[in-house]
């Protein structure tokens, strides 16, 4: 140690170069033939081509000293081979078992995180590195049993299995599956035997089988423990939070509820934590006082974990927090004041919850976080205006607001937050104009001020700003004219349901990057040509709906929109089917309502092979329904136009259509019989056709069917159920008046009718059919004191019984009583004994 601290200290002046001391010190120790020899063999077993993949093992090479290779260590003094590090080192092969590294007798630490081991398992022969400290095998595709042999690597101080690898966004949950296998034995023996561990990493292995208590004889050496997504179950014990050494504990169930709990200690709290994650699991209903005796705390996230009541005001002790998440609970009350103490705060996500009253004046406290870059108050119940004050949190990066109570003007000292990159001010009841003058938001790339009450022009500065990628500022009441669209980075445009005025303007020509257009529900007015739209080559939606213009379309205009997915050109005075949604081969949804398009049904709808939503309802189509639209589509709404003969046969089994309206046509023939394959069928309406059958008692054992019209046919004969079995499980709405049905009542079938006898839960806002496309709604036609109506969208509580104009007879059964969720029920005009009813 002496020569070699000397030589170093005296050769390695400033005037030598740097590396002099590294050529030195491993000149002084040169590793043993057989070591090297035997990194040399493991190279060889992972071919790499170094073209295209980095690897530390391009620089192992016969000949050079072995301890200068690229993550080889040496001992200092013996020259032996005491750290490897191989992570991120494109190892992609099975790990054989007879590896030579295994030869590597002295290795104090390993690491071969982030390779391809092509889910191998661990070799058991990991436990001959009998001096290993450190070991770090995570993300690396091992899987299988952890070998029980791992239990003789007593000495370790670090180990790490992880290999889960998950994220929740809005509208995805990813996760990587969970490879590993640690077993109950294997466990109770590692924690036994590893006196000295202090870091413990196993997220995502699977412990389904381990009791939570086997961890609490863990060595009191403990700093770190992580048990992320690991499947545990039962009761976790708060004795963890004994341990006097435990800096960071994460544990955390499956995403929703899972079975993992623990008690979270009312007092005793004597670890020196400084992270702690308990989310996605339940944390017993209370966060306890105590939590704020936690004076270390730097981290605590709480999301997801079923707690309820106020936040402790001893949270405000906590003043070395940087991060504090209690998303997604049921806390309540008041938003506390002396969050404002948390000086150090970067991140406050308290989402998700039922938070109410305002953001408090003396959250001029929130004031005080200076440091704050991301701040989520989304989808509570805070109430009143925003506080100017929030106008001095300057760090912000990210402000969700959305989806509370907020009102008010939009405060105009959020435009001080020139960082912002994401605001989310939607579904409030803001009001008045955006009120900046200006932008200065030159990092902002979303901004979302929809569902709101807001007025006034939108200033031109809005389609300037240079990063902005999703604007949202549909369903508010924005007027006047747009005045011109800059080209900027858009992909995403939103302004539908206000009340804008003028023409599109041209410009709109400029936002090439636009993948989603929405501009339905205004009141633009004049005409569009359609070729204005031919430049926007990534545009993949848009809807044009209701806007009182006339789209006009050059005969000549033949162009592509090559992503083209969802159209919706509602109520646009068209009068053909406009030619580049032709060349549109990824077509998923086309909307052509409410327009004046006449002739056939053209042939290349047939080869649109991905099209699942297909609506020329309220048209002046005429001809057969070409068979061909049965073979993909999920809903076909037909309605209102010339359409004549049969209803196609032949629907395929494993048919996924949900939504079938022909109402209103001249359709006659019968009802198909293979109807039945479509076992996803919610809505069947041929009313106003002239179909001749019996009735399609067939259809009875659909589960999902909801609507039933056959109004306005030449159906006959009796209605009668067939089936002991439940027949029609979720039918609500039945209407079979105006046709030839004789005999009875169709009593058994009312007796069933359970989605009509339930009553309609919580309270909360009325909810609406969902189609299997997000912007997509269905509708029904109701009659309602003999006149029809075509409702917009078909609310899931409405429910009605209509068979007047028919030749029943017989009593009025007792069972309408017990279908208490009836809205209308209508029988006149048959032979019953108790003539009328109407509800
Ligand atoms: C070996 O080198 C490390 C630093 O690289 C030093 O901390 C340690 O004291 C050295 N050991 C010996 C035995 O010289
Ligand atoms: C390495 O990858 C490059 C680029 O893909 C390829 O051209 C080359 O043939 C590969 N070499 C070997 C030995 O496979
Ligand atoms: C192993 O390497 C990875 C990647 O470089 C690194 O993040 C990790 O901290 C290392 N593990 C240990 C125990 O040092
Ligand atoms: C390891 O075993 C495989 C066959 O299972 C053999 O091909 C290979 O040569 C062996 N490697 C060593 C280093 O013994
Ligand atoms: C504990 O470690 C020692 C030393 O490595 C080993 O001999 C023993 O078998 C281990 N015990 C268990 C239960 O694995
Ligand atoms: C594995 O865990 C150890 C111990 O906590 C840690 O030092 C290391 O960075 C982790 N490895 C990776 C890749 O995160
Ligand atoms: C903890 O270790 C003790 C012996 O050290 C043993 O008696 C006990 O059963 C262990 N507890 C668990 C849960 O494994
Ligand atoms: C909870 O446990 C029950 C019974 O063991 C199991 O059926 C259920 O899937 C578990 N839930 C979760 C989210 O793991
Ligand atoms: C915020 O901006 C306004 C002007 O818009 C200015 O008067 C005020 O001083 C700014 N506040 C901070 C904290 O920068
Ligand atoms: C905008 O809304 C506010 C309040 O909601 C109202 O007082 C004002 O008159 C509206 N302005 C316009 C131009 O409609
Ligand atoms: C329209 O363009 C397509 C290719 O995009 C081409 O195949 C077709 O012939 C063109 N039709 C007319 C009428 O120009
Ligand atoms: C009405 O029903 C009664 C028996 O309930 C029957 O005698 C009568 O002929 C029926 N009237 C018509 C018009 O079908």
């Amino acid at each position: 140690m002496g020569i070699f601290t000397m030589l170093s200290t005296t050769l390695c002046l400033p005037f030598f170069f740097l590396c002099l001391k590294t050529a030195f010190s491993s000149s002084l120790h040169f590793c043993s033939h057989e070591e090297a020899a035997a990194l040399l063999q493991f190279k060889t077993s992972f071919p790499i081509n170094y073209t295209v993949c980095y690897s530390k093992t391009e620089s192992w090479k016969e000949g050079i000293d072995c301890c200068s290779w690229d993550g080889v260590s040496c001992d200092n003094v013996t020259g032996h081979v005491i750290a490897l590090d191989l992570s991120s080192d494109c190892l992609s092969r099975t790990f054989p078992s007879n590896s030579t590294l295994f030869l590597l007798k002295n290795l104090k630490s390993l690491n071969l995180s982030f390779n391809d081991f092509r889910l191998s398992k661990i070799p058991p022969e990991i436990s001959q590195f009998t001096r290993l400290k450190h070991l770090d095998i995570s993300y690396s595709e091992f899987s299988g049993q952890v070998p029980a042999k791992i239990a003789h690597l007593s000495k370790l101080v670090s180990l790490n299995l992880s290999n889960f690898f998950s994220f929740e966004s809005d509208t995805m949950v990813f996760s990587s599956p969970r490879n590993l296998i640690l077993e109950t034995t294997t466990l109770r023996n590692l924690v036994q035997n590893l006196s000295e561990v202090r870091e413990l990493v196993l997220s995502g292995v699977d412990m389904t089988s381990v009791n939570p208590r086997f961890f609490m004889n863990l060595s009191f050496s403990l700093t770190t423990l992580n048990l992320r997504d690991c499947q545990l179950r039962g009761n976790f014990p708060n004795s963890i939070f004994r341990f006097p050494n435990l800096k960071n504990f994460y544990l955390s169930g499956s995403f929703g509820k899972g079975n993992l709990t623990i008690d979270l200690p009312s007092s005793n709290w004597s670890s020196p934590l400084q992270q702690l994650d308990l989310s996605d699991m339940d944390c017993g209903r209370r966060l306890p006082e105590s939590i704020g005796d936690l004076k270390s705390l730097q981290s605590l996230c709480l999301s997801h974990c079923n707690l309820e009541g106020s936040i402790p005001t001893s949270i405000g002790n906590l003043s070395e927090l940087t991060s504090l998440e209690l998303s997604s609970n049921q806390f309540s009350g008041p938003i506390l004041a002396s969050i404002g103490n948390l000086r150090q705060l970067t991140s406050l996500y308290l989402s998700g919850n039922q938070f109410s009253g305002p953001i408090p004046a003396s959250i001029a406290s929130i004031g005080n976080l200076r440091q704050l870059t991301s701040l989520y108050l989304f989808d509570s119940q805070f109430s009143g205006p925003i506080p100017a004050s929030i106008g001095n949190l300057s760090q912000l990066i990210d402000l969700s607001l959305s989806s509370n109570n907020f009102n008010g003007q939009i405060p105009s000292s959020l435009a001080n937050l020139t960082q912002l990159t994401f605001l989310g001010l939607s579904n409030n009841q803001f009001s008045g104009p955006i009120p900046f003058h200006a932008s200065r938001f030159s990092k902002l790339s979303i901004l979302d001020l929809s569902y709101n009450l807001l007025n006034g022009t939108l200033p031109p500065w809005i389609f300037t700003l240079p990063l902005l990628e999703y604007l949202y500022l549909n369903h508010n009441q924005f007027q006047g004219q747009i005045i011109q669209f800059q080209q900027n980075s858009l992909t995403l445009l939103d302004l539908s349901n206000n009340k804008l005025q003028g023409s599109i303007p041209n410009s709109i020509a400029n936002l090439v990057n636009l993948n989603y257009l929405g501009l339905s529900s205004n009141l633009f007015t004049g005409l569009v040509e359609l070729d204005m739209f031919s430049v926007l080559q990534n545009l993949e939606t848009i809807f044009l709906s209701d806007i009182n213009l006339s789209l006009r379309m050059n005969v000549n205009a033949n162009f592509t929109l090559p992503k083209l997915t969802d159209v919706s050109f509602s109520s646009c005075n068209l009068s053909e089917f406009p030619n580049f949604i032709r060349h549109s081969n990824g077509l998923q949804s086309l909307v052509l309502s409410k327009n004046s398009i006449h002739g056939n049904i053209p042939e290349w709808i047939c080869e649109k092979d991905d099209i699942q939503v297909l609506d020329l309802s309220h048209n002046n189509l005429i001809g057969k329904i070409p068979n061909c639209l049965l073979k993909f589509l999920l809903v076909l709404n037909l309605q209102a136009n010339y359409f004549d003969g049969n209803i196609p046969f032949g629907f395929p089994e494993g048919c996924e259509l949900r939504n079938l309206n022909l109402h209103g046509n001249q359709m006659d023939g019968l009802l198909p019989r293979s109807l039945v394959n479509c076992s996803m069928l919610e809505v069947l309406d041929v009313g106003n056709n002239s179909i001749e059958d019996t009735f399609p008692h067939w259809l009875e054992s659909l589960p999902e069917l909801q609507v039933l019209v056959l109004r306005s046919n030449k159906f006959h004969g009796f209605v009668q159920s067939t089936k002991e079995s439940p027949s029609f499980p979720k039918l609500r709405v039945l209407d079979l008046s105006s046709n030839d049905f004789l005999g009875p009542l169709p009593l058994r079938y009312m007796e069933n009718f359970k989605a009509m006898m339930e009553p309609h839960g919580e309270d909360g806002s009325p909810e609406y059919m969902k189609a299997p496309t997000n912007s997509y709604q269905y509708s029904l036609v109701v009659t309602w004191k003999g006149f029809e109506y075509e409702l917009q969208g078909i609310l899931t509580v409405f429910s009605s019984i209509h068979l007047s104009n028919n030749m029943f007879e017989g009593e009025i059964p007792d069972v309408i009583g017990k279908l208490s969720s009836l809205k209308g029920l209508n029988l006149s005009h048959n032979n019953l004994t108790v003539a009328y009813l109407h509800g």
